[in-house]
């Protein structure tokens, strides 16, 4: 099979190298990819938001599935472009349509969607300029703190969590008139907060039946102990230890069933992944965001513990049969340590050179914002450069393997989070 997988970053290189690790695969081509994605399977210049390049590549190189890595050629309905398209509607899509899109692409379409389906959530409104005042009262009737999000698609950037009424007023009026985060926030939902600690589960799904992914936490601030701005992502690990049976299941029987039987009974084309962030807040499971593809950096903790044949599981996705898959999964813990670029997430510096060490058993290395020079050297090319994903029987150890890997690689104002996973075995140590 020819496979073409869109997308840039880590989550990208670690889809890949299990793509590639496949029978089932005979080319692998990412567009545009990084150095490390170069190194199983081969780059190409592309954008992957300009379908007609994707399309016309699809045809001219006999593409048999594209697999979609970031939400944004989901939301304007690339999966929609090749189903609508007699040269390209044989390709295999993995990703939903744009109306599926849309339980990442609007936040009031996905609260809507979780109330109708009656799937757990915090309460919440919605409200645009002309319902400003309103937005004002409703805020008054909530506790502190005020959780504010933009509508669209605003590059991970469209919450606020406001610690006073005053300011959280000031941004709703900043976000509703001035546009703070241009049309995305033209609606904004304002919602409860909720109190608790987060964790990102993964489902893939052929629209009627779903596999549960093992489930992960992401770091997202910059700073240790969870201070700072936030970032796409400093870390993570797979599984969540307080993810157990009992509370797996809660998640099954409240969110997932009810999302995948909404989908279906919505009659809404959904062959891909969703990742659901969710709040565990004493013992019961919360839905913050749903997304419409595989996050980043959990794919990187994700993925390598994943032993099915990948391309088979996508194969039944667009198929409509995943109900014939099971999933093998590796038992032992993945953490993902991730190094990014001196001053990022503000300004950083690219086109530093970077020295890879010595490779180590049982360490994987995936690439984010990396590129070659015409002399082959490994230089930086965006905020999060490369991530070590280590697998072991114990978080610790894991972690440690994943440290000692990211200590033999340097580059001009390397940083990573010293603390990844302690909060993790913080709460082991307390139970
Ligand atoms: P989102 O983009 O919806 O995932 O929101 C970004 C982050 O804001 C989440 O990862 C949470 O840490 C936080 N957040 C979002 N919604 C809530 C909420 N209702 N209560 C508490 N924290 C929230
Ligand atoms: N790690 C969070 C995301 O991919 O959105």
């Amino acid at each position: 099979m020819n496979i073409l997988l869109l997308g840039s970053g880590g989550r990208e290189h670690a889809i890949a190298h299990k793509i590639a690790q496949s029978a089932h695969c005979s080319q692998l081509f990412i567009a545009p990819g990084n150095a490390g994605t170069a190194e199983v399977g081969k780059n190409v210049e592309m954008n992957p938001e300009d379908f007609e390049a994707v399309g016309q590549f699809a045809v001219k190189n006999r593409i048999d599935m594209l697999v979609v890595g970031p939400e944004a050629p989901l939301v304007a309905g690339i999966a929609d472009y090749f189903a609508s398209n007699p040269l390209l509607n044989n390709v295999m899509v993995i990703g939903p349509s744009r109306q599926g899109a849309m339980l990442e692409g609007s936040k009031d379409y996905a609260k809507a969607f979780m109330q109708r389906h009656g799937i757990p959530t915090a309460a919440y409104r919605t409200f645009t300029e002309d319902t400003l005042a309103e937005g004002e009262r409703f805020l008054e009737g909530l506790q502190a703190p005020y959780v504010l999000k933009a509508d669209g698609l605003a590059a991970g950037k469209g919450v606020l969590i406001e610690p006073d009424l005053a300011s959280a007023k000031s941004h709703l009026r900043e976000m509703l008139q001035q546009r703070k985060f241009g049309e995305a926030s033209a609606s904004v939902v304002i919602e409860e907060y909720l109190s608790g600690i987060e964790l990102s589960v993964f489902a893939l799904t052929d629209g009627n039946h779903y596999l549960l992914l093992p489930s992960a936490k992401d770091y997202k601030r910059i700073g240790e102990g969870d201070s700072g701005l936030n970032t796409g992502g400093m870390g993570s690990v797979s599984p969540v230890p307080f993810a157990d049976k009992e509370f797996m299941k809660k998640v099954e029987d409240r969110i997932v069933k009810p999302t995948v039987r909404g989908l279906r009974d919505e009659k809404i084309d959904y062959r891909g992944f969703i990742f659901i962030g969710l709040m565990n807040c004493g013992g019961d499971p919360y839905v913050i965001e749903y997304n419409v593809r595989m996050g980043d950096p959990e794919t990187e903790s994700v993925f390598p513990r994943l032993k099915s044949d990948v391309v088979e599981l996508f194969e039944n996705t667009a198929r409509g049969t995943l109900e014939s898959c099971r999933l093998d999964v590796d038992p032992r813990t993945a953490a993902c340590v991730m190094m990014v670029a001196g001053g990022y997430p503000e300004s950083y510096r690219k086109g530093d050179t970077i020295t890879l060490g010595n490779e180590q058993e049982g360490v994987t290395l995936y690439h984010c914002g990396t590129r070659r020079d015409n002399e082959g050297r490994l230089l930086t090319n965006g905020g999060r450069v490369m991530c070590a994903t280590a697998l072991a029987t114990s978080l610790p150890e894991a972690l440690l393997k994943s440290y000692n890997r990211c200590h033999g690689i340097a580059w001009e104002g390397r940083y990573l989070r010293r603390d990844i996973g302690q909060d993790l075995l913080k709460l082991m140590q307390q139970q």
